[in-house]
């Protein structure tokens, strides 16, 4: 069993125990962040606790920890977890109060943040085997979230129920759409190929800042791809030539059908696999 670590401890899942009252167990009052590991390196540590930092202070709730600390507890996590193929997960609450109360706990209850971790093993994404990558299917379907979309927020219920709708589908993930514009998918960020063009929605409160986005648009400028930052149309999105969704987990992955329909030509496009092969070099300069 992994080994998890609560507000101090490390212990194994099964001992970790957290108050009913905590906040974020009744009003899914906090934040998290996942984070790979490949071969026990993580990867955007910085970038993640830099968004870790920016969801707390959204909502309020003081960071529990200094930079250092988090970087090293990481550290730990991977360590304590044998190194390999794993993805980090981070959840900060607002803690326990002795009640139940809508309103956040005074300063003076001295109700510290919930801060509670685990380790679970990772599966490669395409970019480690781009020969064999066929691409997945997407399903597109109304975004029901709220609109502050840009906080990591586990508060996640629209995005579960979209995913499970993709999964009974047979698809892998959905992407949304609000007000006619594509904004991202329930659990990755999205961008199109059109001639030679890449476009992905424009940060804003209606998506997640992705880290992997990050790191995306920085290897498509390097390998000089035309970027457009701008909303899209669903007719863009069904029109474009390539599909990709990018996530931490995920890497950047090639859509290739949308419901019933081909994208492009139904396979992995050329611009994703160039892209896939300097994520990759990015990731693993050695
Ligand atoms: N999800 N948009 C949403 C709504 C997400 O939940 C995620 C990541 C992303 C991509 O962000 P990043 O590149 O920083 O992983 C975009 C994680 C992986 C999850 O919920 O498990």
């Amino acid at each position: 069993m992994n080994t998890v670590y609560l507000n101090g401890d490390f212990l194994l899942a099964n001992q970790a125990k957290i108050s009913p009252l905590d906040r974020g167990f009744l009003f899914a009052d906090g934040i998290y962040e996942v984070i790979p590991a490949v071969g026990g390196i993580l990867f955007g540590l910085d970038e993640h606790l830099k968004r870790l930092e920016r969801s707390l202070a959204a909502l309020s709730i003081e960071n529990p920890m200094s930079k250092e600390a988090w970087v090293s507890l990481c550290h730990d996590m991977v360590a304590r977890n044998g190194e390999g193929d794993l993805s980090i997960y981070i959840q900060v609450t607002r803690g326990a109060p002795y009640k139940r109360d809508h309103k956040f706990p005074a300063p003076a209850d001295e109700v510290k943040p919930t801060v509670f971790l685990t380790a679970s093993s990772l599966e490669r994404s395409s970019i480690y085997n781009i020969d064999a990558t066929k691409g997945a299917s997407a399903i597109v379907r109304d975004d029901i979230r709220w609109s502050r979309c840009d906080i990591k927020s586990v508060s996640l219920l629209p995005n579960v129920m979209i995913k499970q709708e993709a999964n009974e589908s047979g698809a892998m993930e959905a992407i949304l759409k609000r007000d006619g514009f594509i904004t991202e998918g329930t659990s990755s960020n999205v961008f199109i190929v059109k001639n030679g063009i890449v476009v992905t929605p424009p940060l804003s409160n209606r998506i997640l800042p992705g880290v992997t986005r990050i790191f995306v648009l920085k290897m498509c400028e390097e390998l000089g791809y035309k970027l457009e930052e701008r909303d899209f149309t669903e007719d863009e999105l069904r029109a474009a030539d390539e599909l990709w969704i990018s996530s931490s987990t995920k890497d950047v992955l090639p859509i290739v059908s949308l419901e019933e329909d081909a994208i492009g030509d139904g396979k992995p496009g050329p611009m994703w696999k160039d892209l896939a092969e300097r994520l990759m070099a990015f990731k693993h300069p050695d």
